[in-house]
């Protein structure tokens, strides 16, 4: 479903939850449009209007924030405001580990790659991992010359007059200290900083923030320092960029000269001799972890030694003698106040837990999704238990709660200790609660299975599906009417004036002559002025013609999403050849329904799907009338001329240089060639650049024609 266009207000949890992700992949998705090739393709405003729109939905629903989150990408979009600084030294991330037999096999790794014996200790140090941002802060003969935030890890923002005011880094390091020092570490909000600040902002009326870190992203990265001077930031040193000299030769011999010259180094650092004691280590900082006054998110363990560090080296982002530990998602015990149904709009019925409050991982936790009938049950989606039989989750029990990162909050499990005597099994309704048709699974015809899904029956007659399929109608990437929102959508569809009243798509473009023809008039209804009426008929007057493509994926019929819709397009050409097929393909077999399926990308579910939508009378109704008001466009056919690579299809493979796999991807198909992710027989090129593995590898094999970057350029031209 798409969600671009619904106001944060009105977004659902899951609804929220994909809009996150829809966000924050177009966003890194123009981050790198912008850095990699210089040439951004939306304006700074539509930019900055992304990223506000993921900051009020996490502000919303801060259970959601992802791991890669934007506002987490401190840097990632080095802004305009500041001057960017490129590192002497890179500043790499580390590698995760989640359990201690990675913990061991990281271990094991050292010294296989080292090439000594076991019984030859390496010591390694361990350290808590601290949930802030990474600086660097460069001295030059003892004086703080810059500090810069990581950034992509090569250039990061220069964040110099903001390091200044931060107490815990010295201005000026001791005499004796080498001319050329950059101390990294990370800066940090302590919780109880944080604390009182939320409850200042609270008594000034003003919204509180979100988790510490978040906040000390904000405070950091304002254009004027005496902001960042009034939050409380701080320092803990554990790394190091160019050095003109090394003071130590250890990990730990390093960071003890950091404390001489005046840093905050962590008191929990300790240099440990064996997996065992660094295992334990872990668990000592974890059961420390809930008191510690800074947020950490698992420890890091270093072989202290810099010398072997030096031999063990780097992989391509992460060093080879160094791990984060991760702790495992936070969890907490809240009680289950309500147990609500979503209707979407395909009819799936959602039940969403309400939860009493409770703060999991730094933010507030108030619903978590239950999925379906299955998981309430404690059954997973291949029908396997994932809870004891009796632990099904019920209104009033005591439940875990779970939020790991980037996915929705999660209810574990039930203390069924702790549940009510009153508490009864939930049943999902029989009927849908909005417009009381029967609720059905269905079943797979393939498998037999029953679907995990319970589905409304009541299709147009729903009025949740009716509106939802209408605010999917006029998003972003159908029709796109601004001033056509979710709110709006609402209000025409609740209208009881029929010169009001929008109920179904094709009512979208009678509107303007509905409101000609009667005295009921829009532009004296609250929240409609004159001129913003006049503004949404030109809105809608300008879709009138539309791509193919969008009018396909608009109709909302089930699975198809843009990437269908488009393949639909293209394979179909024009609208009325597309229903002309599917109509023949009623029977699900013949010329058009092979044809169909022959699409590269269009499996049998999906296939079905867009049958079945073309044997229900209604919508062949609605799109009649539709298309009484709007001409989808013919599909562009690509371009190919004589091209020598028209019709074949290309893959990819290695790291390009010239640009990026998508510019030669969108390259490759305007001249009519197909691009394909794996090599097959299939294949007539393999464009390979350096580090091409296994796929060059195949293609050799296969007696398949390879070329590099520059070959291909001449292939196609330049
Ligand atoms: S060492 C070459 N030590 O974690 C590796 N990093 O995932 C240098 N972090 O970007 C980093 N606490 O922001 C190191 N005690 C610690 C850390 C730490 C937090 C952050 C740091 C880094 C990220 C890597």
């Amino acid at each position: 479903m798409s969600t671009e266009s619904v106001a944060v207000e009105d977004l659902t949890l899951e609804e929220a939850a994909a809009e996150l992700a829809r966000l924050s992949a177009e966003i890194a998705h123009n981050d790198e449009l912008y850095h990699g090739e210089d040439a951004p393709a939306i304006s700074d405003a539509d930019y900055d209007a992304l990223k506000r729109r993921n900051d009020a939905i996490e502000a919303r629903f801060p259970e959601l924030i992802r791991d890669d989150s934007p506002s987490r990408r401190v840097g990632a979009t080095p802004s305009s405001a500041f001057a960017q600084v490129v590192h002497a030294r890179p500043m790499l991330s580390l590698d995760n580990t989640f359990s201690q037999e990675d913990v061991r096999d990281f271990v094991a790794s050292v010294y296989r790659f080292l090439g000594q014996l076991p019984d030859c200790s390496i010591a390694f140090t361990a350290e808590p991992k601290i949930d802030g941002l990474s600086m660097s802060i460069r001295y030059e003969n003892g004086r703080l010359v810059t500090a810069a935030t990581r950034g992509d890890g090569t250039t990061g923002e220069n964040v110099t007059a903001n390091i200044r005011t931060v107490k815990d880094v010295p201005d000026r390091l001791p005499a004796g200290a080498p001319s050329v020092v950059e101390v990294r570490g990370e800066i940090y909000m302590a919780k109880s900083d944080f604390l009182a600040l939320n409850a200042q902002m609270e008594a000034q009326g003003k919204q509180t923030y979100v988790n510490p870190r978040n906040t000390a992203s904000g405070s950091l990265r304002q254009l004027d320092p005496k902001v960042t001077a009034n939050r409380k930031l701080r320092f803990f040193a554990y790394a190091w960029g160019e050095m003109s000299e090394m003071p130590a030769d250890t990990q730990f011999g390093m960071v003890e000269f950091f404390e001489k010259w005046g840093f905050p180094v962590n008191p929990l650092m300790k240099r440990l001799n064996s997996v065992e004691d660094i295992l334990k280590h872990y668990d000592e900082i974890g059961k420390m972890r809930a008191d510690l006054d800074y947020d950490i998110d698992g420890v890091v363990y270093k072989v202290d030694r810099l010398d072997l560090q030096q031999r063990l080296g780097f992989r391509s982002r992460s060093p080879r003698w160094a791990t984060a530990h991760k702790f495992p998602a936070e969890q907490a015990f809240t009680t289950v106040t309500n147990i609500e149904i979503q209707v979407g709009r395909t009819g799936a019925l959602t039940p969403v837990a309400r939860l009493e409050p409770i703060t999991v991982g730094g933010v507030v936790v108030t619903n978590a999704t239950l999925h379906n009938e299955d998981y309430i049950k404690g059954i997973g989606n291949s029908g396997e238990r994932i809870r004891p039989e009796d632990h099904d989750i019920r209104i009033g029990d005591t439940v875990i709660v779970q939020r790991a990162g980037d996915v929705i909050p999660q209810v574990l499990d039930v203390v069924l200790e702790r549940r009510p005597a009153e508490a009864q099994p939930y049943a999902l309704p029989k009927r849908c609660p909005v417009c009381g048709s029967h609720a059905l699974r269905e079943r797979n015809e393939k498998t037999g299975k029953l679907d995990s899904v319970t589905r409304c029956t009541g299709g147009f007659v729903c009025r949740a599906q009716a509106v939802e399929h209408l605010k999917h109608f006029v998003s972003r990437n159908a029709f796109d009417i601004e001033g056509l929102g979710s709110k709006q959508i609402d209000f025409f569809f609740e209208a009881e004036d029929p010169a009001l009243q929008i109920r179904t798509a094709p009512d979208i473009f009678t509107l303007k002559r509905r409101q000609e023809a009667s005295l009921s008039k829009l532009e004296n209804i609250e929240g409609f002025g004159k001129v913003s009426v006049r503004k949404l008929f030109d809105a809608i007057d300008g879709r009138r013609e539309i791509a193919l493509h969008r009018f396909i994926y608009a109709l909302g019929i089930r699975h198809v999403g843009e990437t269908t819709a488009k393949l639909l397009s293209r394979a179909f050409g024009t609208y009325e050849a597309f229903e002309g097929a599917m109509q023949e393909a009623a029977s699900f077999s013949g010329d058009s329904w092979n044809e169909l399926n022959n699409i590269e990308g269009i499996g049998e579910v999906v296939a079905r799907a867009i049958v079945e939508f073309y044997k229900e009378p209604r919508n062949v109704e609605v799109i009649g009338r539709l298309l009484e008001e709007v001409t989808p466009l013919a599909a562009e056919q690509p371009q190919t001329g004589n091209s020598p690579v028209a019709g074949k299809t290309v893959v990819f493979t290695g790291s390009l240089e010239k640009f990026t796999r998508d510019e030669a991807k969108a390259r490759a198909e305007s001249l009519g060639a197909k691009v394909a992710g794996s090599v097959s027989k299939k294949t007539d090129f393999v464009v390979a650049g350096p580090g091409a593995g296994s796929k060059l590898d195949k293609a050799r094999e296969l007696g398949i024609t390879t070329m590099d970057e520059d070959e291909w350029l001449a292939l196609i031209g330049g």
